[in-house]
């Protein structure tokens, strides 16, 4: 990502690790981390894009009207089926004549059906074609288990009983070279990964030649990942929060299409001492939780479809969360009890060798 055009003015250093802020008309509207390897810029607010599906013709706007207001960094996956109207959001904003590609960051990730070093080149050039762009600047691999292709629709195969058929021959350290071959060619320029615990990221780490760049995880107030993060600390690598607001969105997918309780979903944006602290500082709910994330370097990719919401979340540079304010939010952590996305919804995945959580016992239970 090239963020030298003419209306945008660095600040601050540029060292990893210390974000790099950027002003527009004198309004700071953009803070970026520098990734280690390629020294790549990563903005701090990227745009989530999971439930943002067909139709298009709610896309495409949504994305046109990010990149409007400010947006650089757009979160997607094969998984959430939108690379096709993604890729012709920005290329209509490109052609527009309103920036380049260089810049933008664009992630997206290897599917669960993708998961072996045979597939990885298949899923890069699919999706890349899906997203009529040369190159994607952050591939993760999306979860480190697998389920076995349906080849013609690209989904998971399902047994009789509900069961999703598991491929357990999964091998990260392979799928990572064919990811690293794919970087040398120039179709990726940074790698990472998601949804993997600290085990998976070291043995990961032992053979690489291109060490991860980027880990994204569930992480919001109720769930802080600390251990995971100081880990990612002392190995550069940078830690994307997704479900930054605790992902109201997700509930209703959850309790609808999966049955999971409604109790188990945390409403942080409703709870009073966020509102207490966003009101003090003339702020919303919403603004603090993402301040509070970005405060403490990591990158979160709220995702919404209201023109409202869109500029609420990027607005979230020009107030300073006190000491005392940062301390009565990191106690709001419960731990591995604030995990929303445990993935049991696809039924049976537990049982994969790459499984990656240790879930409370009255999860399990279910
Ligand atoms: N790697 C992974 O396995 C994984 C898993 C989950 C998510 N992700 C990524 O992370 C992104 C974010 O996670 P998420 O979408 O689950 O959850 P989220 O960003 O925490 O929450 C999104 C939900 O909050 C609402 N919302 C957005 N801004 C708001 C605001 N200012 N005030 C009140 N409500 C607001 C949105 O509704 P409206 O749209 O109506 O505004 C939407 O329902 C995803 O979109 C995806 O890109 C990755």
């Amino acid at each position: 990502m090239n963020l030298g055009t003419k209306t945008l003015l660095a600040i601050f250093s540029t060292s990893f690790r210390t974000p790099v802020r950027f002003y527009y008309n004198n309004i700071r509207i953009m803070q970026t981390v520098t990734l280690s390897q390629t020294n790549d810029s990563m903005p701090t607010i990227g745009l989530g894009t999971w439930q943002l599906q067909a139709p298009s013709n709610v896309i495409e706007p949504t994305v046109l009207k990010a990149l409007e207001l400010g947006y650089r960094h757009i979160d997607t996956a094969f998984n959430y089926n939108n690379e096709e109207a993604i890729g012709a959001a920005v290329n209509e904003w490109i052609n527009s004549g309103k920036g380049s590609r260089k810049d933008l960051f664009i992630t997206t990730k290897l599917p669960h059906v993708g998961n072996r070093a045979s597939d990885v080149r298949k899923f890069v050039e699919l999706q890349l074609t899906k997203l009529n762009m040369d190159y994607i600047d952050l591939y993760l691999i999306h979860v480190p288990f697998a389920f076995v292709c349906d080849p013609e629709a690209l989904t998971p195969v399902v047994n009789s009983d509900g069961d999703y058929l598991l491929d357990v021959t999964t091998n990260h350290c392979e799928i990572w070279k064919v990811m690293e071959e794919c970087q040398r060619e120039g179709l990726i320029r940074n790698l990472g990964l998601s949804n993997f615990n600290e085990d998976q990221i070291k043995k990961i780490m032992d053979k690489a030649s291109v060490l991860p760049q980027v880990l994204q995880v569930e992480l919001h107030a109720s769930f802080q990942q600390q251990q995971l993060r100081k880990f990612c600390a002392v190995n550069n690598i940078v830690v994307t929060a997704y479900a930054p607001l605790g992902s109201p969105g997700a509930k209703d997918h959850f309790v609808n299409k999966y049955k999971y309780s409604p109790d188990a979903f945390p409403d942080i944006l409703g709870l009073p001492i966020v509102q207490e602290i966003a009101d003090k500082h003339g702020k919303t709910p919403a603004q603090v939780l993402l301040h509070f994330l970005v405060k403490q370097d990591i990158v979160a990719i709220p995702k919404s479809t209201s023109e409202h919401r869109l500029k609420e979340n990027m607005e979230i540079y020009d107030f300073e969360l006190s000491e005392e304010d940062m301390n009565r939010l990191k106690k709001l952590d419960k731990g591995e009890d604030g995990r929303i996305f445990n993935f049991l919804f696809w039924k049976g995945v537990e049982k994969h060798p790459e499984y990656p959580f240790k879930l409370p016992p009255q999860v399990i239970k279910e």
